[in-house]
């Protein structure tokens, strides 16, 4: 690996993200490197997507293999093998078909059009908590005011109920009106939250019973990210539909439908499109990104790591009073703190320990799924020394 030299500015860019810290110039395993050659454990890992590390060998021979082929793109138009194999291999894990796309929020905005075409109503019901994406259907749904208000008028007849409020929900789930009910099985943006099992089935029976799409967006907690291929997996409820995206394209940008065939069978050609969606470049890439992650010793290692990070987490909660809770799933972790979060995580950079927000006082951690033990202990030592 090289680090290639820089002469780098920011002032071309859209202000649009508080970019901080080093300039990275290479990566490693789970290292981010800067420009100086100081090293990054990464425990942000592109915000979920890079699961195999950097520099992965996986991804390596999959972008030459693809590369290969010779064709980056070719329009949806037409058939091309590498997208076929892809939807062949998510839908063994998940009965219905595929559509492919290039991000998460594009992945939810297409789940609502084939919810709506497919119950012949409008509405959606998403709940407190929730990010499903940046763009006017994914917003309305997002439970981020802020995010929301400058942009406003969003996509009309989406209500944000109290995440685990039964009452409420059954209250907001009509038959007349719902045509999804969207859900994160485990919040991300919003805090990293399990969401109960019991609710998620009452989702599912309310969602049955009132003729609407059930959406697991899975965009983050999915693909391996808590030691099972969907999160839901480990709540036994099944969805109508699942989106995902962030670690689908092993970094490059994907987003994928995954369709019940009820649905299915409701969209028609000229229904629905995407100009580069699941391409044989990209999804080349995909196919061994998926097949890697869904092999069952990897998901068992992700639980092992997990459990182990998890366990050393809830024991810094249990002996630091600057933490109130650690909760997650596999390598999905949060740590709610009794103050902001933001300074804890730029202290932690200035220790080469990369970790993120999510929401104003949870540290997030969700590191490559591909990182070793070692590297977990460093990053929760550094963490326990910055929480001091
Ligand atoms: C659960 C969830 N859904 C949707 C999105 C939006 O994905 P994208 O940024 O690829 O549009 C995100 C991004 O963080 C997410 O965490």
């Amino acid at each position: 690996m090289t680090i290639p030299a820089t002469s780098a500015d920011a002032t071309a860019l859209l202000g649009v993200y508080a970019r901080v810290g080093p300039l990275f110039v290479a990566g490693e395993g789970s290292e981010l490197i800067a420009e100086d050659g100081t090293r990054y454990l990464d425990f942000v890992a592109g915000i979920a997507v890079n699961a195999l590390g950097y520099n992965s060998p996986v991804i390596r021979d999959a972008v030459l293999r693809a590369l290969d082929i010779g064709l980056i793109h070719v329009s949806n138009l037409y058939r091309t093998e590498p997208g076929e194999r892809l939807a062949a291999e998510l839908t063994k894990a998940f009965a219905g078909q595929a559509f492919f796309c290039n991000s998460g929020a594009e992945a939810n905005e297409g789940a609502f059009k084939f919810a709506r075409k497919w119950s012949k109503k409008t509405d959606i019901v998403a709940f407190s908590g929730s990010f499903h994406g940046r763009l006017f259907a994914s917003l309305a749904a997002t439970d981020r005011p802020d995010y929301r208000r400058p942009f406003e008028p969003l996509l009309t007849g989406v209500q944000i109920v109290p995440l685990g409020d039964v009452e409420a929900a059954q209250h907001a789930i009509t038959a007349d009106r719902t045509a999804a009910v969207i859900i994160e099985p485990v919040q991300g943006e919003g805090g990293v939250r399990p969401v109960p099992a019991e609710f998620l089935a009452f989702l599912r029976e309310r969602s049955d019973a009132c003729g609407c799409a059930l959406i697991f967006d899975e965009v983050q907690c999915g693909l391996g990210r808590t030691g099972t291929l969907f999160a839901s997996e480990q709540t036994g409820v099944t969805p109508d539909m699942y989106t995902l995206a962030k670690p689908l394209g092993g970094g490059l940008p994907m987003g994928a439908i995954l369709v019940s065939d009820a649905i299915a069978a409701a969209l028609a050609p000229g229904d629905h499109a995407t100009t580069f969606g699941g391409g044989p470049f990209v999804a080349t890439v995909s196919l061994d990104v998926v097949r890697t992650i869904a092999e069952p010793e990897f998901l068992a290692a992700v639980r092992a790591k997990g459990a182990w990070l998890g366990d050393r987490l809830r024991r810094l909660a249990a002996t630091t009073a600057r933490v109130r809770e650690a909760r997650g799933r596999g390598l999905m972790w949060g740590l709610e703190l009794n103050e902001v979060a933001a300074p804890i995580v730029a202290v932690a950079r200035e220790r080469q320990l990369l970790v993120l927000t999510a929401g104003p006082n949870v540290m997030r951690i969700v590191p490559p799924l591909t990182v070793s033990r070692e590297d977990l202990e460093r990053g929760v030592t550094i963490l326990a020394e910055v929480l001091a």
